[in-house]
């Protein structure tokens, strides 16, 4: 199909979306995902199926996890419960905070809301600068060579990472660009510049900037100094590392050694490793290539690639500027994304890496937790509907080991707390993301009644000792073409699973299944008919051993309007909770209780997306208490709680993204006092007033 510039230009109002999402956010965010199909092969039943059957059990019995306890035990009754609960391990938690909830904001509402008794402030904007010497913000003078120096668009991961009391290191994703709301006069897509394609090229990626505080004042401010860094899209280099560095679906004209890659794309959600440096999740990138109906099909059968100019796929129009976009001219370019990034914040002459070792997906994080024995574990989810969860599992153990008696037993590496480590040191633990074995994860409706599991599962080998573990595969076409190896292996198709994140006091792991296809009618990808609010997911890894190949799992929630009788906040009464639907991103406090962050709540309950504070354990279990709100059309993101310190950092992604704004017709002005005429994406920390 050829398509007309006219056409073009109303692609973001063509109403193919579904529902919880603005047409504009599908647009932008994923390349209009949704209009095309990647689905899952896997013949395992789909999860919602599973989940669907709990879901009911649960509500047929009125109640929670007890009323399930009658019945035959099973082989997975030889599971212990999680540490926290039996005392072992970091049983110990530190303080919670204290707050009262707000009331869900109404989704027109150009307002960032926070509790009674605290206070919010912006850290960092959208073209504030980064590197030293960096220009400041000007809408009208934008330029890549600007950009480049500057914050980028749209942060979604963050991290934290402290330097002692009054220094710390901010890292943050940069995952797309809104172009409708970042060039005055903006057309459409087809009608920017290659300047303005530039700078929205180096608008992508990352960014590190150092922060400060002072004396006794509990904000952090940006601090101008050497760990000042952007990571691009437009020019940054990235190493390959494991098996498929150097591997022929890498190579390509302009590197026929397979071995560096510039740029990084989609960078959405991620992780921070025990040992500081952060991850960073490659998502969408297929909307940033035109297509070649001729070329690896696949690609375009379980990437979502597309093959014809009339498809939104290449709406991104990047190729005019580089023909690696274009898979026609450079093949393998499109195999160089879709990884998991390493950076290292703490050395700002360190080259930043894509471990291939860890499969080729839409990755939207990716979370480490340690082995009982030391070997480092990635938990990762791939953000598409029927796609699957995963985990890496090194070969090697970190220096100073996990368990109970080693160096990072006692907060199953908790990321990054610790401050960082020398520079040989990250580097060597960074290697440990070089080799190991990729598991897919399958679920089963079996469960345990002596353990309280809705069902159990297992994680299966994609890769096995530095070999594929599938049969007709290389392990290269494995890594590469992972999607295709998980559902050869049978296994369990998703609903877009996003954050997954190990519990460091209960060492239980969360999945959140964002479920924000938004589809009219009932899907098989739902978990319950007409679902378009999402879950999360509580597995408990067989031993609470991490490298587990066995689990059991559990519904924590069912999410939507708690008047809805489909909806489950494990067992907690629902009047009492607050509305969440769509959960996106999670972490945890000190306490080990649950923090959500949302990413669909506008157009499946009416609400501005928040951030909800949720406990898992004890009688407060499934609590729901929505912590803020973030202004109309943003979602929010990257959440990271410092509850000791009393502080909670959000970044706010795409305010004002609502269908028909512009720079000349904003939709927020968020973050406010600003001489700007549209809104910025930031970061924001909430503090005590
Ligand atoms: Fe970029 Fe899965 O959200
Ligand atoms: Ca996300
Ligand atoms: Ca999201």
């Amino acid at each position: 199909m050829t398509q007309t510039p006219e056409r073009r230009a109303l692609l973001p109002m063509t109403g193919h979306t579904k529902g919880n999402r603005s047409a504009a956010t599908c647009h932008f965010k994923c390349g209009d995902a949704c209009l095309r199909h990647e689905s899952s092969t896997s013949t395992s039943p789909r999860f919602a199926d599973v989940a669907r059957a709990a879901v009911s059990r649960r509500n047929v019995l009125g109640v929670g996890a007890a009323a399930l306890a009658a019945g035959a035990g099973s082989a997975f009754s030889a599971l212990p419960a999680a540490a926290g609960e039996r005392g072992r391990g970091p049983a110990r938690p530190g303080r919670g905070l204290a707050f009262t909830p707000i009331e869900p904001v109404p989704n027109d509402v150009d307002a960032f809301t926070v509790p009674a008794g605290y206070a919010w402030h912006t850290i960092i904007r959208w073209g504030d600068p980064v590197v030293a010497g960096a220009p400041e913000f000007d809408l009208d003078a934008q330029s890549p060579e600007a950009q480049e120096q500057q914050f980028g668009y749209n942060n979604d991961y963050l991290a934290i990472l402290p330097q002692g009391r009054s220094r710390a290191l901010l890292v943050a994703n940069h995952e797309y660009t809104n172009e409708n709301i970042m060039y005055p006069g903006f057309v459409d897509e087809e009608s920017l510049t290659v300047e303005q394609l530039r700078t929205s090229m180096a608008a992508h990626g990352m960014s590190v900037v150092q922060l400060r505080r002072d004396g006794r004042d509990p904000r952090w401010r940006v601090q101008p100094s050497e760990y000042g860094r952007r990571f691009t899209a437009l020019s940054t280099r990235f190493a390959l590392t494991g098996p498929v560095a150097g591997d022929e679906l890498v190579r390509t004209s302009a590197d026929p050694q397979g071995r560096t890659v510039i740029g990084t794309l989609n960078n959405c959600a991620g992780g921070t490793t025990p040992w500081g440096t952060v991850l960073s999740g490659e998502e969408n990138f297929d909307q940033y290539f035109r297509g070649d109906p001729l070329g690896d099909p696949r690609n375009r059968d379980t990437y979502g690639l597309v093959d014809d100019e009339g498809n939104p796929g290449d709406g991104r129009f990047w190729y005019k500027v580089d023909d690696r976009f274009d898979v026609f001219a450079e093949p393998n370019e499109i195999n160089r994304f879709g990884w998991i990034v390493e950076v290292d914040p703490h050395d700002p002459d360190s080259t930043p890496v894509k471990h291939t070792a860890l499969g080729r997906f839409k990755h939207e994080g990716a979370t480490t937790s340690l082995a009982e024995d030391g070997r480092v574990v990635v938990y990762m989810g791939d953000d598409t509907a029927d796609q699957h969860l995963y985990k890496f599992v090194s070969r090697d153990r970190l220096p100073g080991g996990g368990g109970r008696g080693g160096r990072w037993g006692g907060h199953r590496g908790w990321p990054g707390r610790d401050g960082g480590w020398d520079d040989r040191f990250r580097r060597r633990a960074s290697a440990l993301l070089h080799e190991g074995d990729l598991y897919v994860a399958r679920f089963s409706a079996e469960g345990d009644p002596a353990e309280d599991f809705d069902g159990t599962g297992e994680w299966i080998a994609l890769t096995k000792d530095g070999d594929s573990a599938v049969p007709g595969m290389s392990l290269e076409e494995v890594l590469v073409f992972t999607r295709a190896a998980a559902a050869a292996v049978g296994a369990t198709p998703m609903d877009r699973p996003e954050d997954v994140e190990r519990n460091p006091v209960n060492g239980r792991v969360y999945v959140a299944c964002t479920n924000n296809s938004g589809r009219e009618a009932p899907d098989p990808a739902n978990p319950r008919p007409a679902n378009r609010w999402g879950h999360v997911v509580e597995i408990t890894e067989a031993g609470d051993d991490a490298a587990a190949t066995t689990f059991g799992w559990k519904l924590v929630l069912v999410c939507g309007d708690p008047e809805d009788e489909s909806t489950y906040f494990a067992g907690y009464p629902r009047e009492l909770v607050s509305p969440i639907s769509c959960p996106d991103n999670v972490t945890f406090d000190a306490s080990g209780a649950l923090w959500v962050s949302t990413d669909g709540q506008p157009g499946s309950i009416g609400f501005n997306d928040a951030l909800h504070h949720v406990p898992v354990d004890g009688e407060e279990r499934g609590h729901v208490q929505q912590f803020l709100a973030v202004p109309v059309g943003a979602e929010t993101c990257g959440p990271w709680i410092d509850s000791e310190d009393g502080s909670v950092f959000v970044n706010v992604q795409h305010p004002g993204e609502v269908d028909g704004a512009a720079v000349d017709a904003p939709v927020s002005l968020f973050p406010y006092g600003d001489t700007t005429r549209t809104p910025r994406p930031s970061v924001v920390q909430v503090h005590r007033a």
